[in-house]
């Protein structure tokens, strides 16, 4: 068995069959630069113990800085005989510095303690990515919030109107998730950077390799504490799974508005040409399909992380095998997410609002019952009994087809003697946004405000 990592005690090479299925070079090959740069730190740490010269070290990162070039240009990839990508670039170094040197690498380390910690580089490079693509769609929210500090919309419980609220307030709503996403992936990267190279297959190394040289070669804080939990944990896997996936949810709730706003019915926003698609049969339509997608991938990312979760269930200690299976899920969903949030971004940066459209519905349903509810409390009425009167008024503008601003004097006071015709000061939206003055309210003072913190909060995470 040619360049395979193991065979002398086989007396037959593998079965097609098992090599069919133990192959993992078409999804693993993208760790080939973390795997090469983990021999790098690695070969130091042989020379360092003393199993290396000067020399063969510097030979050894010469040929790992040729295949590294050769990866990267698309020019070393995987052989069909080639189990896993551990396996294919130790064949290509020796092919590169030859046998004798080649063959020193894999002293005091196992593709165990490799995989468990190139998965980790490789996770940790893409959450700065998405990390990355994520803060650009934050800006392109507060970008949309900036340019309309006064539109005011109806804001909805149940999807019902309930009540007026600045569109900024809404926008900036979608953000804060956003930004919690971000704060979870930086907690996330602290947690994950660990090094469980030296660990070996799960024992521990014999060859007084030091494992703290590795991790700081790699960017790692610390070796891993224990060696059997270093090679055999994916929680850390899992957890940016997790936060995968929460990024995903968080934006199929935004994508649900879009949806939603850019249908006829609600004419909130129009698409921009660039960020729609059409119809093969409806010469009309504009669809806003990077929504769809956005909502739609949500459900690929939650099943990447309950895959992945079933795959951990009561898998005994140390390594198995089935950890090969984390691989697939996760590769998957930092792809789907670096392809779903720049469309995202963009299709948000350049969406246009109706403003007058979302202003005029916005007292519609009634909306301001609560303002007058608490102009009531105001003028020392029980809120019990604000609330009664408010809602008998609303019932009896409902019986005559009228509006809350267009009950005249008279039915004010058949309603209620508490309400005079003061209580017009509350009777418009903007009267009823700008009193919301409470903490995180909807008054413009307070959207601004929580604009400065999300802003700083962003840029800290
Ligand atoms: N490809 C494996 C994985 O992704 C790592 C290799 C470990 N293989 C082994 N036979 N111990 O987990």
């Amino acid at each position: 068995n040619e360049g395979s990592l193991w065979g002398a005690r086989f007396a037959t090479g593998p079965s097609p069959e098992l090599q069919a299925l133990s192959r993992s070079t078409h999804f693993d090959w993208v760790l080939a630069p973390y795997d090469l740069a983990g021999s790098r730190a690695h070969a130091t740490a042989l020379r360092a113990a003393g199993y290396l010269t000067d020399d063969e070290l510097t030979r050894m990162h010469a040929g790992l800085d040729t295949l590294a070039h050769a990866v990267a240009d698309g020019i070393l990839v995987a052989r069909p005989e080639d189990e896993d990508v551990h396996g294919a670039l130790e064949a290509a170094l020796i092919a590169e510095v030859g046998a004798e040197l080649g063959g020193k690498l894999r002293a005091g380390r196992s593709r165990n303690d490799q995989i468990a910690t190139l998965v980790r580089l490789f996770l940790r490079d893409h959450a700065a990515l998405i990390a990355r693509d994520v803060l650009r769609l934050v800006d392109a929210i507060v970008a949309q919030a900036d340019a309309h500090p006064e539109a005011i919309m109806p804001g909805r419980t149940h999807l019902q109107h309930a009540q007026p609220i600045l569109l900024a307030h809404h926008l900036q709503a979608h953000a804060w998730p956003l930004v919690r996403d971000l704060e979870r992936l930086r907690d996330w990267s602290v947690r994950a950077s660990v090094s469980p190279y030296g660990g070996g297959a799960l024992a521990g190394a014999t060859l007084g390799l030091d494992p703290q040289l590795v991790a700081d070669e790699l960017g790692l804080a610390r070796p891993a504490e224990n060696s059997i939990d270093g090679t055999a944990a994916r929680d850390v896997v899992a957890e940016f799974a997790f936060v995968a996936a929460m990024i995903a949810v968080d934006l199929s709730r935004f994508a649900e508005d879009v949806i939603l706003w850019n249908t006829r019915e609600f004419g909130f926003v129009t698409l921009d040409d660039g960020y729609s698609t059409g119809s093969s049969i409806m010469p009309q339509k504009k669809n806003p399909d990077i929504a769809e997608l956005a909502r739609g991938k949500a459900g690929r990312l939650i099943g990447n992380l309950s895959g992945l979760l079933a795959t951990l269930k009561a898998l005994p200690l140390a390594y198995n095998r089935d950890l090969q299976e984390d691989k697939e899920p996760v590769f998957d969903s930092v792809a789907t997410l670096e392809l779903v949030l720049p469309a995202f971004a963009g299709m948000v940066a350049t969406m246009r609002f109706d403003t007058e459209r979302m202003a005029a519905l916005a007292p519609q349903g009634f909306s301001l019952a609560t303002d007058v509810a608490e102009w009531l409390v105001k003028q020392g009425v029980p809120f019990r009994d604000a609330h009664e009167i408010s809602g008998s008024l609303v019932r009896a503008c409902e019986q005559r087809g009228i509006g809350l601003e267009d009950a005249d004097d008279a039915l004010l006071g058949d309603v209620s003697p508490h309400l005079t015709a003061a209580v017009r000061e509350v009777l418009s939206i903007e009267g009823s946004v700008a009193s919301r003055t409470g903490a995180g309210g909807t008054a413009p003072v307070r959207v601004a405000e929580q604009r400065a913190e999300l802003v700083a909060r962003a840029q800290a995470a």
